[in-house]
């Protein structure tokens, strides 16, 4: 079994590597999750991860369900984050939120919690953070890691834009 290249030797040379290291399995789960094209652990490489280290697969879940760098769903080739602390909210968040979701034709599930949105092209992965610590900058979008203040429609149209022409960002 694979997923995305990530083979079960691939598994069990990373998870032999950090074999004996501080936080061996966390260690291992972030390289696998780098190892694979769309930056994500799927079900497959968790399972094949437990095998190879010899822990219950439950163990492995709740490591990667317990620390949100671990992505549980594929990973688009840029990130929007868009902030949906009070001050953000305040100045207008939700509405950019919503324009984003329009604009790249994403939807959540009814009563998703949190906010994980890939286009099918994974082209995009739209996410929401509690608070950039940036509140005298709201509304704040991230894009590919790169922070933007007092963020318009308009603005937020041009970003997208930018970001589709960029390479790929991960
Ligand atoms: S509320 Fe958005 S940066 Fe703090």
């Amino acid at each position: 079994m694979a997923s995305g290249g990530v083979t079960r030797d691939v598994v069990a040379k990373v998870v032999a590597k950090h074999r004996g290291t501080p936080g061996e399995l966390l260690g291992a789960l972030e390289e696998l999750q780098n190892l694979h094209p769309h930056k994500y652990l799927p079900p497959e490489v968790m399972e094949m991860a437990a095998e190879a280290a010899g822990v219950p697969v439950s163990q492995v879940y709740s490591v990667a369900t317990f620390y949100a760098f671990f992505n549980l769903k594929p990973q688009g080739e840029h990130t929007l984050v868009v902030c949906r602390g009070t001050a953000c909210h305040t100045r207008g968040s939700k509405s950019l939120l919503e324009s984003l979701k329009k604009l790249l034709g994403v939807q959540e599930e009814e009563g998703a919690e949190k906010i994980f949105l890939t286009t099918p092209d994974k082209k995009f992965t739209v996410k929401t953070v509690a608070c950039f610590g940036q509140c005298a900058m709201a509304p704040v979008v991230e894009v590919d890691g790169k922070m933007h203040s007092n963020v318009t429609d308009a603005k937020l149209k041009e970003l997208v834009a930018a970001a589709a022409k960029a390479p790929a960002k991960r």
